[in-house]
């Protein structure tokens, strides 16, 4: 708001000193929360580990202890399975606290503190960091369509510093996330190293002619490549908000079977293409290493083939190992399901019978039939 005279200015003045009261009186607030939540991670992080020391002294006297008869045995297992549940929730409780960084971080960001200590704030950084995937893969994507057209040096150059940049970014978000609890494989992370190299020396050979014999097999590759990282961000972007919601208890509008029949499908569409991009870079390794067997190659050739193998074989190692990961845990999960099952069964069956005391045989079956249709029904 603009005045022409000085009166009004001075009215407005007025009004401004009045909410500057108030907010210096919000300020204060703040600050002392600062403080209180500063005082209060002290002391939660001192009772943590007070918990944790007397827990280890424990479980350590537990071992030497010496057990006289079947009912002593029976009370340590109750026992230990009460220490390793509470050792769980002390774990849950220490993810709120803010960690270490790891050495690259350090390296990098000196001693700054990347935790972020609330559930949403995790959840918002990871979803940028897809969002950030995404909008960097599109654009790869759009310049190597291009690539295939125009066909210029600078062009390619620029084309490899985006490459450099997008994967060294990569492993500074993927660091952060991991100090924030993400279940991402050190794999993965390595790839993102590598893959910054690969660049790096793709970047210095470019501008060699020996590089164009191999150019638009590359191009291909990385319009491959974008496709394939396209399917994969919807993918994760499936996962992310799916568990958002399976772990928020009062917008659970999924079930674990539901979100279980859901990953499958969307991995069994993924993983043709993956196997199909890991064996691209294996072509690529072969293509590249006829290519260092010619006179004078220059060193980014080998380089290149070397590190496309090693990218191949870590590739196709931790997605099978993803696989059968994943298959295991939903054997397990079916396995103690029946089991439940059964033990709800029999213990229905254990329960009809102790009520009907007196009963004659063939109401017996039918107090037992109604106890395993009961059941029965839960199960489905
Ligand atoms: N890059 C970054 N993060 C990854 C990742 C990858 N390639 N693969 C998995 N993660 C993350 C997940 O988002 C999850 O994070 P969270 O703990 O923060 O929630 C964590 O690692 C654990 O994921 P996991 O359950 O092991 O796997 P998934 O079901 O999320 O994904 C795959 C499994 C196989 C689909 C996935 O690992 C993948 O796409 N791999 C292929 C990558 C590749 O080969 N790229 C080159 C293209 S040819």
């Amino acid at each position: 708001m603009e005045y022409s005279r000085l009166t009004p200015c001075e009215g407005d003045w007025k009004d401004l000193a009045e909410e500057y009261v108030s907010l210096q009186a919000l300020h204060k607030d703040y600050t002392e929360s600062l403080d209180l939540v500063e005082k209060t991670r002290s002391k939660f992080e001192k009772a943590l580990t007070h918990q944790k020391y007397r827990l280890r002294c424990l479980k350590s006297s537990l071992k030497k202890i010496d057990l006289s008869g079947d009912e002593d045995k029976v009370r340590k297992v109750d026992f230990e399975k009460d220490i390793s549940r509470r050792d769980a929730q002390l774990q849950a409780m220490e993810g709120f606290l803010p960690k270490k960084n790891g050495f690259y971080l350090s390296i990098i960001l000196g001693s700054v503190n990347v935790s972020i200590l609330n559930e949403n704030g995790r959840f918002k950084y990871k979803e940028e960091y897809e969002k950030f995937k995404l909008s960097v893969t599109l654009i790869v994507l759009c310049m190597a369509v291009l690539n295939l057209v125009i066909q210029n040096t600078v062009f390619d150059l620029l084309f490899m510093f985006l490459l450099v940049w997008y994967y060294c970014t990569l492993t500074i978000r993927e660091s952060i996330l991991r100090v924030n609890g993400s279940r991402i494989k050190g794999w993965w992370r390595l790839h993102h190293f590598i893959a910054t190299v690969m660049s790096g020396v793709l970047l210095v050979w470019t501008s060699s002619p020996s590089y164009l014999k191999f150019r638009s097999q590359f191009v291909y590759f990385n319009i491959y490549i974008g496709v394939v990282q396209y399917v994969q961000f919807h993918y994760q972007k499936g996962c992310l908000y799916r568990l958002k919601a399976l772990g928020d208890r009062y917008s659970m509008d999924i079930t674990i079977e539901g979100f279980h029949s859901w990953m499958w499908k969307g991995l069994s569409f993924l993983f043709p293409l993956l196997y199909l991009g890991y064996f691209f870079q294996l072509y690529n390794a072969y293509v590249l290493y006829e290519m260092s067997k010619e006179p004078e190659a220059p060193w980014p050739i080998s380089i290149l083939s070397g590190l496309f193998f090693v990218v191949f074989l870590g590739n196709m190692f931790t997605t099978s190992t993803v696989i059968r990961e994943k298959m295991w845990q939903m054997f397990k999960k079916e396995l103690k399901k029946r089991m439940a099952n059964i033990d709800k069964v029999s213990w229905n069956h254990r329960k009809s019978k102790a009520n009907t005391p007196e009963k004659s045989p063939e109401a017996d079956s039918t107090g037992d039939a109604k106890a395993g249709g009961d059941s029965g029904k839960k199960t489905e």
